[in-house]
């Protein structure tokens, strides 16, 4: 007989801008749940996969150092089946970060470095001419994969990322008439640069609701930049990733999935959840508030998070955990507010203070 271990090992809640947040508090696996997986053969899966994700951080750390709560906002949105949108300056690792989580599963993955010159046919794949057969075939593009890495989205013009964002949304790609589904899991992170450059396209704001997170990279704090420049000086080369072991697969995925089904939501969290929507439809600040979509996001993150701690049930502070990623995307700045400084991790922040929190 085995207890289920700490579930949420080596993992840190998303969410919180800098490592500075980082605390136990935020990362600790409570034990202390009483209603554990009963034994039987789903709650075995369930508790390797939990492990098997557990490890993954460790593996992804052989390549990137810290940024912890991005790696496990990525593992919430593979749980949740769910597109995420990495944010950061250039040179943080974004792409490292995606290369090597695709390394430590047994997925197929694609990158895709998104350009001006990018057509949608490119990502989405298009119809070739055979000269033998005097036919034309279908010439399946990096969308057909598992895990697609959409390398700096906003440096292509509307038309390819609307391909993109299409193929996301009905998980099928539809050319000449004929749709063709793509791969199942499909999930795309996609990494944009916060700074609104020449010859980049925003994403718009429509568009954005697509993604169930948007994780924010950050810079990293004084002493793990020195541990990255060390690992330089020691040879360490980020293009070789062969170092790398698949340490979870598509099953335990699945498995996780199947499990998180199954975390107990009670009413008092569903309120919770809505009274947080509310209240930004309601903040002066917000010009556009979050959706009923952007509150099943929310819930099904945290859902997510509250298994990968190790529960069954998800807890309001499972939802508070999660409010900045599934929420910070969904919501529009007025422009006043905007011209005083205001940003939307700042007005939700206020929102997560102010909100009754139920016991
Ligand atoms: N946290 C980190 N851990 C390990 N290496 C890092 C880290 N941050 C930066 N680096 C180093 O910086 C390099 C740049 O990272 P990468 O190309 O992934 O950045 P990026 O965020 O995708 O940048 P861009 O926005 O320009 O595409 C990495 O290959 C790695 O050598
Ligand atoms: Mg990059």
């Amino acid at each position: 007989m085995t207890t289920p271990g700490p579930g949420a090992q080596g993992h840190t809640a998303p969410g919180h801008a800098g490592p500075e947040h980082e605390g136990p508090e935020h990362a600790g696996p409570e034990h202390e749940g009483p209603e554990h997986e009963g034994p039987g053969h789903a709650g075995a899966a369930a508790d390797a996969a939990r492990e098997a994700l557990g490890t993954l951080r460790a593996e992804v750390g052989k390549a990137v150092v810290g940024q912890d709560s991005v790696v496990t906002g990525l593992v919430i949105a593979l749980l949740c089946r769910g597109h995420v949108l990495l944010e950061g300056v250039p040179g943080v690792a974004k792409t490292l970060l995606v290369r090597t989580l695709a390394a430590t599963l047994s997925l197929d993955f694609k990158r895709v470095q998104f350009t001006p010159d990018l057509m949608p046919g490119d990502v989405t794949g298009s119809l070739v001419y055979d000269a033998r057969t005097a036919e034309f075939e279908f010439r399946e593009g990096p969308v057909f994969t598992n895990l697609l890495l959409a390398d700096e989205i906003n440096r292509t013009p509307p038309k390819t990322q609307a391909a993109l964002l299409e193929a996301m949304e009905e998980r099928q790609v539809s050319v000449e008439g004929t749709a063709r589904k793509l791969p199942d899991p499909f999930i795309v992170a996609a990494t944009q640069n916060p700074i609104e450059y020449e010859g980049t396209y925003q994403l718009p704001e429509a568009q954005l609701d697509r993604f169930l997170l948007k994780l924010t990279v950050p810079l990293p704090p004084r002493d793990q930049e020195i541990a990255v420049l060390e690992r330089h000086a020691l040879g360490f080369d980020p293009r070789d990733l062969s170092h790398i072991k698949a340490v979870a697969s598509a099953a335990d995925l699945e498995a996780g999935r199947e499990a998180v089904r199954r975390v107990h939501v009670g009413p008092e969290v569903l309120g919770y959840v809505v009274d947080l929507a509310r209240a930004t439809r309601q903040s002066p600040s917000l010009q556009l508030g979050v959706s009923p979509r952007g509150a099943t996001a929310l819930l099904a993150a945290a859902r997510a998070w509250g298994w990968l701690s190790g529960r069954t049930y998800v807890t309001p502070d499972d939802v508070k955990a999660l409010a900045r990623p599934a929420l910070r995307h969904r919501v529009q700045l007025r422009p006043e507010a905007e011209l005083e400084g205001a940003t939307p991790d700042g007005i939700l922040d206020g929102i997560l203070a102010s909100v009754p929190v139920p016991r």
